[in-house]
């Protein structure tokens, strides 16, 4: 083949933009991670933004396991890793078809009685590149309700990143579940990532008042339990969240190391406010 001929070639990356996507934390991520590691587990996967960079590293050498409570990611997700070529086609097919009208159509569809995870995957992967910054949010019903985005020519299919996680995919195990079921898969040796929905930063929104969301205090106060029971059994963990006082409070009475990572990134409700927050990392100490 000529170097014409050749098909691009493209690292797998995320395939959804993800609130919380950790893209500006993966360098620090991949210093903390020990060199050797048996399976590679993440129960708060999103758009997947640390195992992409391990698999890139080709640090993933006794297989993943990538787990989300949000169904509707993981069949997306499947997807990917299954029929690519169809879900290319199709999100082409909604792509032509985009304006705002089509936007909210869309969105109004019942995605839940779907059978077929393709057709989740390019309404999830639709509204993901179109809507709103990328936002997913639900109301109480479980419907999807983030307004269209304003993009001029949003890119809403990429055959060539699609086709890479496709290949990258292969062997993975997806799952559906919440995090405390890597409590029973993780083994000695294995590495464990937790990426959480974070504690909010702001003075006003309380630590008891962020339940709303639906990972309030109680949960983070398990997830801490859980990660020290993995670092108790000699699992590597790894662990991010907002540098907060509480935060601290959770992992460092624990056994955890800390680094502090200052990022920019939105800060407001209000579109485009940006400014520098402390995101920190918690990693479980290295036996000798
Ligand atoms: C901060 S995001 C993760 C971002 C991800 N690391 C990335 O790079 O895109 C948190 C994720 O946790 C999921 N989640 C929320 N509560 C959960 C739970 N109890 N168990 C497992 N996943 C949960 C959400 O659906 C969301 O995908």
């Amino acid at each position: 083949m000529t170097r014409q001929e050749s098909a691009p070639i493209a690292l797998p990356r995320p395939f959804v933009k993800w609130v919380g996507g950790k893209s500006r934390v993966v360098p620090t991520l991949l210093r903390t991670a020990p060199r050797r590691f048996g399976r590679y587990h993440e129960p708060f996967v999103g758009g997947g933004a640390f195992f992409w960079a391990l698999h890139n590293q080709d640090r993933l050498h006794q297989g993943a396991t990538l787990t989300d409570v949000n169904l509707r990611l993981v069949r997306t997700w499947r997807a990917v890793q299954g029929p690519v070529d169809r879900l290319i086609d199709r999100l082409a097919q909604l792509s032509a078809a985009h304006d705002k009208e089509h936007y909210y159509e869309v969105r109004s569809w019942d995605v839940d009685a779907f059978e077929d995870d393709v057709d989740v995957a390019a309404w999830f992967i639709y509204l993901n590149k179109t809507g709103f910054n990328g936002l997913y949010r639900v109301n109480s019903k479980n419907g999807f309700n983030v307004p269209m985005g304003r993009y001029s020519n949003p890119r809403v299919c990429d055959p060539v990143t699609l086709r890479a996680c496709h290949d990258a995919l292969q062997g993975v195990e997806l799952r559906h579940g919440g995090f405390d079921d890597v409590a029973e898969q993780a083994e000695r040796g294995d590495l464990v990532y937790f990426d959480p929905p974070y504690v909010p930063l702001t003075k006003t929104a309380s630590f008891t008042a962020y339940s709303k969301g639906g990972f309030g205090p109680d949960q983070q106060e398990r997830l801490a339990v859980v990660a020290q029971k993995l670092k108790d059994r000699g699992v590597h963990v790894i662990l991010s969240n907002h540098d907060t006082p509480v935060v601290r409070g959770l992992y460092s009475p624990r056994g955890f190391k800390r680094r502090t990572i200052q990022v920019s990134r939105p800060v407001s409700a209000a579109a485009g406010k940006r400014g520098k927050v402390n995101e920190v990392v918690f990693w479980s100490p290295r036996k000798r």
